[in-house]
């Protein structure tokens, strides 16, 4: 069953005439698949992943998220919508509110049941292993803890999909190796589907089960491939040979894009 299905997505923010900043975005993801989105910087992933999640039009094509379509209006954009979770770079908790509040938020919007809601948030902050800092204020975290409670947060109402915008790009490596560790753990808990943008290499092949690269002028996908690498990972797994032959594919995929031959990406080019 396919979960987010992307057809022939294409934007632009100017008038017609000027230069699309997304091509002909064509993607299938699949229930419970962590997909990694990998580019450079201006090729467009962040609006790709706002399209996805309702937070942005489409110029032509369409999204659908569990067969409901996102680009259209009424019920079914809702529908699609309340299935989806989103977590951005910059954590948006809110300052006056406490971790556990703060997690309980969608919750509330949602009009569940103020004790239930308490339950839930706490439940939610164990999985990120937060259950002892839910009074704390967003300003007496550390950065990697805000991200734990944005992903704690984005999962309280049990969304099918996740849609993460280089999450852990303002991180050091060491919060960001761990908050890595930690992401797969819940992944593999909750077996949610993931839409993860990353600029990184490494925590991409780390994290994903595809990694699709994305080039610019305009956004359009030049490799797609599956990562073939056990699980639960460890960061040991960054040190073995598969690893650096994942790292090279995508290294040449983001320099020099699609395969001279014009193959349409490099599915599973690694033995
Ligand atoms: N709201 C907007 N209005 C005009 N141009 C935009 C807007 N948002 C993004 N862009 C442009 O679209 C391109 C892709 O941006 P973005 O999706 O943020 O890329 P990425 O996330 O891969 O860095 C960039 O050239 C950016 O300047
Ligand atoms: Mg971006």
């Amino acid at each position: 069953m396919t979960t987010i299905s992307i057809g022939h997505v294409s934007k632009r923010f100017g008038p017609p005439g000027t230069a699309p900043v997304l091509g002909d975005i064509e993607l299938e993801i699949p229930e419970g698949q962590f997909v990694a989105l990998l580019g450079s910087s201006g090729c467009g992933k962040t609006t790709l992943l706002r399209i996805v999640g309702g937070l942005e039009s489409a110029t032509s094509g369409q999204v659908s998220i569990g067969g409901h379509p996102v680009t259209g209006g009424g019920a079914d954009r809702r529908k699609a919508l309340s299935d989806v979770g989103f977590v951005f770079q910059e954590h948006n908790l809110l300052p006056w509110r406490s971790a556990l509040r703060n997690v309980q938020l969608p919750l509330a919007q949602r009009r569940m049941p103020a004790r239930e809601r308490v339950e839930v948030a706490r439940q939610m902050l164990e999985l990120v292993s937060l259950g002892h800092a839910e009074r704390r204020l967003p300003h007496e975290l550390s950065g990697g803890m805000r991200q734990r409670v944005a992903i704690a947060r984005a999962l309280s109402y049990d969304p099918a999909v996740l849609l993460m915008d280089e999450p852990f790009g303002a991180l050091d490596a060491q919060t960001r190796d761990n908050l890595n560790l930690e992401l797969q753990r819940i992944w593999l808990e909750k077996q949610k589907t993931v839409v993860f943008v990353t600029h990184s290499i490494q925590e991409a092949v780390f994290l994903a089960d595809r990694v699709v690269v994305m080039q610019a002028g305009p956004g359009r996908v030049v490799a797609d491939v599956t990562i073939d690498l056990e699980r639960p990972r460890g960061v040991d797994v960054m040190a073995t040979a598969r690893f650096a032959e994942y790292t090279g594919v995508l290294r040449e995929a983001l320099t020099h894009g699609p395969a001279a031959d014009g193959a349409h990406g490099t599915n599973g080019a690694v033995a």
